[in-house]
Parts: structure tokens; C-alpha cells; sequence
């Protein structure tokens, strides 16, 4: 092996989550070291096949006394990180309720519950109630494509059928318009309905969806209560995976 070769190995290095040593290589994220090490972060918009995006904010940490998200901040040598604390948790559970809150979340009505990585997340974090008012925006549901529909009451803007459209199927067909409460999941079609694209029922970004959002017809609720992915895995156990949920 040459000189070079070896210097261009990552070096293993040491920092703290929450009082735990744990070895992570150089250039890894909090959320990756953390994952690595079956620490369970809460996230909802990182997916370990994707540059992370940091737009969801949950999975937020302390890192030497600052806080940050734990998917897009790389670890330094000897990190003091805290995740698993009082006031985190806390500050991850509003945002959670103000997902539910900013669209319309009916949960014993969604196909998705049971496997919705919001609503296990929710749980995970103590949520009992949404706190907040319900906003009730008036969102529409697309259901032009011939195999798959758009519910946009529950988009939760992961953009991760954004980014698994472009990055992996080369189709460009999602996008999200405007900002802040106005923020949409756009189709790039000239109607802007998803049936007027050449989206497939095969395409990763029709399989990636972590909410309820983007659904299959068709296969509402053909895992009953008991077999959903909620009821057979821990949600820490599935999601220190970073896996499509
Ligand atoms: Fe890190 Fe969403 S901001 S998972």
C-alpha cells in the first residue's frame, strides 16, 4: 500500500453523546456517529441516502454548548454532545406539534398510521395532544395519477421525494414552492397534477414518503393492526438506521 493510500484512510476519533463514549470517523455527522452507534437521534427529514437537508430541525442537539442539528453538523474531537434531554426533547416535541398543527393529521383515518414515521415519532417524544390550534389549512388531494395519489394535507415538506426524484430516479418531478406557511409540494407538470408526469408506482421517490403524503392506491390499510412496521419494530431500533421509513 502507498504512503499516500494510507494517509487518505479516515481517522477514528472520540466524542461524548450524552455521556457515552463512542468512536466516529472523521467527516461524519452527529446523526451518523450517533446512528453507528445505535444512538437513537429523533429526525424525520434525514435519510442516509441523501445529503441531508436540515429543514425539520428535530433532530437537534447540544454540541459544546450550542445547539445544532445533529444531521448536517460534522462531530470534532472529544464532542460533548447532548441529545436525551428534558429540555431537547421538549423543544423536538413542539416542533412535532406544530407538524401536526400545520396540516391536517387524522391519524385513526390515515392508511399510513401504524407506519407513519411523524405519528411514531410523536409517540416516541411524549406527545399526548397537539397543543397548539389546528390551523385546518385547505389543501387538496391529486389523485389524477392512475396508480399512485398525493394527500397534501400530509406533507410535512421532508422534501425527500424531492430529492429522491432528482438524485436517484432523474426525473425532477417533485419541488417545494414557496416558503413558510404557504409551502407547498409542487409537480412539475404544466397542469401541476401529478397524472399529466411520467411518475411511476417503481420510482424510489413513490417509496419514500415517511407520512402519509405520497400513497400507493389501492393498498390502504393491507397491514392490519398488529403487522404495521410501528407494532413489529421499535421505532429506536428502525430509526437509528436512517432507512426509508
Ligand atoms: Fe436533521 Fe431534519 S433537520 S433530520
Amino acid at each position: 500500500m502507498s504512503t499516500s493510500n494510507i494517509t487518505n484512510i479516515p481517522s477514528t476519533q472520540n466524542c461524548y453523546i450524552d455521556g457515552k463514549e463512542i468512536k466516529y470517523t472523521e467527516g461524519q455527522t452527529i446523526l451518523e456517529a450517533a446512528s453507528q452507534a445505535d444512538i437513537y437521534i429523533p429526525h424525520l427529514c434525514y435519510n442516509k441516502k441523501f445529503k441531508p437537508h436540515g429543514s425539520c430541525r428535530v433532530c437537534i442537539v447540544n454540541i459544546n454548548g450550542h445547539s445544532s442539528c445533529a444531521c448536517t453538523t460534522p462531530v470534532t474531537p472529544n464532542a460533548k454532545i447532548e441529545s436525551d434531554t428534558v429540555e431537547l426533547n421538549h423543544d423536538r416535541r413542539v416542533l412535532v406539534q406544530m407538524l401536526f398543527t400545520e396540516g391536517n393529521h387524522f391519524c385513526p383515518s390515515c392508511e399510513k398510521s401504524g407506519d407513519c414515521l411523524l405519528q411514531t415519532t410523536a409517540y416516541e417524544l411524549g406527545m399526548v395532544s397537539p397543543h397548539f390550534s389546528p390551523n385546518f389549512p385547505i389543501r387538496e388531494v391529486d389523485a389524477s395519477h392512475v396508480d399512485m395519489l398525493i394527500d397534501h394535507n400530509r406533507c410535512i415538506f421532508c422534501s425527500l421525494c424531492v430529492r429522491a426524484s432528482r438524485e436517484i430516479d432523474c426525473k425532477n418531478i417533485f419541488g417545494l414552492a414557496q416558503r413558510g406557511a404557504k409551502t407547498t409540494l409542487s409537480v412539475n407538470s404544466p397542469s401541476g397534477r401529478l397524472g399529466d408526469t411520467d411518475f411511476s408506482s417503481s420510482d424510489y421517490a413513490a417509496n419514500i414518503c415517511p407520512v402519509g403524503a405520497i400513497l400507493h392506491k389501492g393498498t390502504g390499510f393491507k397491514n392490519p393492526i398488529g403487522q404495521r412496521s410501528s407494532d413489529i419494530t421499535p421505532l429506536k431500533t428502525h430509526s437509528t438506521s436512517g432507512e426509508d421509513a
